[in-house]
């Protein structure tokens, strides 16, 4: 116990000295793009009636010819500005004033309908196409959405009311979706009333959302506040979410339709996250991982009044592979479930996905949480016949109101240092022999170490260690 002590104290302690500043590499969303126009310049009336959609387009496609001299942007001032969908364009700066809101049409014809994505094969909701995102982007490199807290207010209440009355022909649009794009920043604004889910970049490398709040009633019906898909580099950071689903779902395709894409979500970073749910979670990796997740460094994280904490979903026919998922730093207060993995997520795209394609579950590294009036602090259930292993639960103290805080089943693991005692598959303790199992504890402290600490104090863990 007392090696224990001495290694958990030389970790936290080296874990602190990176935090506090920001972790993404960014484009400066201040960037002085040299063109700059004003939306009313193209005719929009900002008097939440007039339907401006054109003005956002024609003012976009001014701005084109701008992008190969350094970029462009486009202003929105105070005013109610509404809209249909309309597609942003490269080197572009959407920027929203002080008091600014670009208010979501309440016709479904304002948001036409595309291709679905071909990492799903159909639409996520119903067979076909999809409607499209109110703002919206393709194929583009460089692209700001920010401002001065201004709003971007979907008003997706007659969504969630067909949604509910299954009168929809199609998948509901999310609020902003980028899809294949590089250098993306989203910031410094409030996104209010997603139809569906409300950020979502789909096949992109570089996006950086930071500083932005994420608003929808808590019974509203999948309403995902940022959904990383299929992305790279993707780094989140000062978020306020409060919505009627998870939080962050780190998703890659569904079924046999992203397992043949099999394009991963790789290097996601999350720090310092606020926000509760009552009916999701703070973050999901899933249900849609079928193309892989990888590499997932989440800290900082405060979840309040919450159906889950964090939860991998999952199922039989998923395939695919979640591994290397570091989660640290984590204040729960009262939360249903902190720890979950549901594999019954049985939704399938259609009857042709292959029921043998189990999800590799593996190197899951939570440690450094503390909760308050918690119902269960973990219901781990795996899937008979398939791997998930390597869970390491690290430090963990938690205030449970259930007589059986834990209930794991098809899951292996390691814990040091976690109350309520956990459950007999991860009572092995991880110190000193399963160290090196565990993601990035080892590694972490072996990079980390080599930058903070003296030889002498590195000698001192390596004898712990050993
Ligand atoms: C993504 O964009 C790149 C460059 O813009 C293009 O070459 C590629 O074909 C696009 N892929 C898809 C699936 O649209
Ligand atoms: C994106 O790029 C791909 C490949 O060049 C092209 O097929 C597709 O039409 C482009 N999409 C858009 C919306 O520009
Ligand atoms: C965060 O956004 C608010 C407005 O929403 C702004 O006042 C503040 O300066 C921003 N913070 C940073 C660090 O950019
Ligand atoms: C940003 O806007 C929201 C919603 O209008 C408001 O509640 C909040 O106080 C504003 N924050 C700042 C820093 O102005
Ligand atoms: C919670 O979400 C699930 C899955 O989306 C849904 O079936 C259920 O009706 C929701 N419950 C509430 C209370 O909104
Ligand atoms: C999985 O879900 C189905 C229906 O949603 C339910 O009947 C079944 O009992 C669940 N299985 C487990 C193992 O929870
Ligand atoms: C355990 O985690 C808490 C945060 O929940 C942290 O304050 C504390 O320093 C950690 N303890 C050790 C021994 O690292
Ligand atoms: C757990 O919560 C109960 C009720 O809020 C409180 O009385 C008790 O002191 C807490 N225990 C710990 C160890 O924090
Ligand atoms: C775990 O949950 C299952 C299904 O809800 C239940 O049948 C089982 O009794 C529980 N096991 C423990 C140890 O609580
Ligand atoms: C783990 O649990 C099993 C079964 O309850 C018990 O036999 C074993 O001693 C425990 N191991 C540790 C290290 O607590």
């Amino acid at each position: 116990m007392v090696k224990v002590l001495l290694i958990v104290t030389f970790w936290s302690h080296i874990t602190w000295a990176v935090k506090g500043s920001s972790h993404c590499k960014q484009t400066d969303p201040e960037e002085i793009r040299p063109h700059s126009v004003t939306v009313t310049e193209f005719g929009a009336v900002g008097d939440g009636v007039t339907l401006n959609t054109k003005a956002f387009q024609n003012a976009i496609f001014y701005l084109n010819s701008f992008a190969d001299k350094g970029g462009a942007k486009l202003f929105v001032p105070a005013g109610r500005w509404l809209t249909g969908s309309f597609d942003l364009i490269s080197h572009l700066t959407l920027w929203l004033d002080k008091d600014a809101v670009i208010l979501g049409s309440k016709n479904p014809d304002d948001w036409p309908v595309v291709d679905p994505l071909p990492s799903y094969g159909q639409g996520r909701e119903l067979p076909g196409g999809r409607h499209r995102s109110l703002i919206y982007g393709c194929n583009l490199t460089d692209v700001i959405i920010t401002g001065d807290n201004g709003t971007i207010d979907g008003q997706g209440s007659v969504w969630w009311n067909w949604f509910r009355s299954k009168t929809l022909d199609s998948t509901r649009p999310h609020l902003v979706e980028l899809m294949n794009s590089t250098g993306v920043v989203i910031s410094n604004l409030n996104f209010l009333n997603s139809p569906f889910w409300t950020i979502h970049p789909v096949y992109c490398s570089r996006v950086t959302v930071q500083n932005v709040t994420i608003l929808a009633p808590l019974d509203s019906p999948n309403t995902d506040g940022i959904d990383p898909d299929s992305s790279d580099d993707v780094c989140i950071e000062d978020c306020y979410i409060s919505t009627g689903d998870d939080l962050i779902a780190i998703k890659s395709g569904w079924d046999e339709y992203g397992i043949s894409l099999a394009r991963p979500s790789t290097n996601i970073f999350i720090h310092r996250l606020t926000g509760h749910n009552r009916n999701g979670s703070g973050i999901a990796i899933g249900s849609e991982m079928s193309g892989g997740v990888s590499e997932v460094h989440a800290e900082n994280l405060y979840f309040f009044d919450s159906s889950t904490a964090f939860i991998i979903k999952t199922a039989p026919g998923r395939g695919g592979y979640v591994r290397n998922i570091y989660i640290s730093d984590v204040t729960l207060s009262g939360v249903d479930t902190a720890l979950r993995f549901n594999s019954n997520f049985s939704e399938h795209p259609d009857e042709f996905y292959d029921p043998n394609a189990l999800p590799v579950i593996e190197r899951i590294t939570v440690k450094d949480v503390k909760g308050d009036n918690i119902k269960f602090a973990g219901l781990l259930n795996g899937i008979e016949g398939d791997s998930f292993r390597h869970l390491c639960l690290l430090n963990i103290t938690l205030n449970v109101t259930s007589e059986s805080p834990w209930n794991c089943s098809y899951i292996q693991g390691y814990s040091a240092l976690v109350f309520p005692e956990t459950c007999e598959p991860l009572n092995e303790s991880i110190y000193p022999k399963h160290y090196s199992d565990c993601y990035h504890i080892s590694t972490h402290l072996h990079s980390s170490a080599r930058c903070h600490l003296s030889k002498g104090m590195m000698a001192d863990i390596r004898s712990l260690l050993d």
